[in-house]
C-alpha cells in the first residue's frame, strides 16, 4: 500500500509557507525531511499528517514541540490512553513498561499533567505514544533536539527496533543531515516552502544538486555525531 497526497499547501499572513507539493510514501519507506530552519519542514509534516488522517489513515506524529501534543489539563495517563485508542489497541495493551525503560522516563508520575515533567520527559513520552502501535506513518520532526546525545541515539536506536517487522513507513523531519544520513534510505530537500531536491541518502550526501542540499552537506556533523 503507498500513500498518496497531492496539492498540500499553506499560507500565513498573505505569504506562501508550502507551495503545493505532492507525495508519495512506499509501506515501510525511511525518509528524511531536512532543510535549513524556516524552511517549511514542520509545516509540510503538519499538513502531510492532517490529509492522512482526513483519508482515513492512521499517522503518528511527534510534533516539534511536546506543547502541540499534550494538553496541559490533561494528565499524562490520560494521553496515553487516548493514544492506545487513536491507534487501535485496548487501553493497557500497548507495552508502557517496555517503552518507558528504554527512553528513560520509568519514573514519570503518570497521575501528573504534563507540566509536572520536565521538558526532555515530555518530549520522550510523546515518542512513546508514537511507538505503541503500528500505524501506517509515524512522522517525527525533530524528536530528539532536546535530548543529549547519548538518550538521542539510544531513542533513534529504539525507533529503529521498533519499526524493523513492521510495515508503518517513517518520515523523520530535522534539520540535521548527519542525523539523517544514519537512519534513512531517502532525502527529501527542502528550501522556501518546497521540496528541490528527493534522492537516495547516498546521493544526496556524496552529489547534492541544489545549493540547500549543497549547504546542508558542507555543514553535516555526521562524524561527529552518535546519532
Ligand atoms: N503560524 C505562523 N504564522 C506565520 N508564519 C509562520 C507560522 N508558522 C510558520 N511560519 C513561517 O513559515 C516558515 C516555515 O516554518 P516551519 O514550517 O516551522 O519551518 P521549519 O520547520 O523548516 O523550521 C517560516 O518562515 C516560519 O516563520
Ligand atoms: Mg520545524
Amino acid at each position: 500500500m503507498t500513500l498518496h497526497v497531492s496539492g498540500l499547501s499553506a499560507a500565513r499572513s498573505g505569504r506562501t509557507i508550502l507551495h503545493p507539493t505532492s507525495l508519495e510514501i512506499e509501506l515501510g519507506a525511511r525518509i528524511g525531511l531536512v532543510g535549513a530552519s524556516g524552511s517549511g519542514k514542520s509545516t509540510l509534516g503538519h499538513a502531510l499528517v492532517d490529509e492522512l488522517r482526513t483519508q482515513g489513515r492512521s499517522v503518528a506524529h511527534v510534533p516539534q514541540s511536546p506543547d502541540e501534543a499534550l494538553d496541559p489539563l490533561r494528565s499524562m495517563a490520560f494521553h496515553w490512553q487516548e493514544a492506545e485508542k487513536a491507534l487501535g489497541l485496548h487501553t493497557g495493551t500497548a507495552d508502557q513498561p517496555m517503552l518507558f525503560e528504554a527512553l528513560k522516563i520509568a519514573g514519570g508520575d503518570l497521575k501528573k499533567r504534563p507540566w509536572g515533567w520536565s521538558r526532555g520527559m515530555q518530549q520522550r513520552f510523546v515518542i512513546a505514544m508514537a511507538l505503541i502501535g503500528s500505524p501506517d506513518l509515524i512522522v517525527l520532526d525533530e524528536p530528539t533536539s532536546a535530548l543529549d546525545p547519548v538518550v538521542a541515539a539510544a531513542t533513534m536506536d529504539l525507533l529503529d527496533r521498533h519499526l524493523q517487522d513492521r510495515d508503518t513507513a517513517m518520515m523523520l523531519i530535522t534539520h540535521d543531515l548527519g542525523l539523517a544520513a544514519r537512519r534513512v534510505s531517502t532525502l527529501m530537500v527542502m528550501q522556501d516552502g518546497e521540496i528541490v531536491e528527493r534522492a537516495s541518502t547516498q546521493d544526496i550526501l556524496e552529489r547534492p544538486q541544489t545549493s540547500a542540499a549543497q549547504s546542508l552537506s558542507a555543514h553535516r556533523n555526521w562524524m561527529a555525531l552518535p546519532c
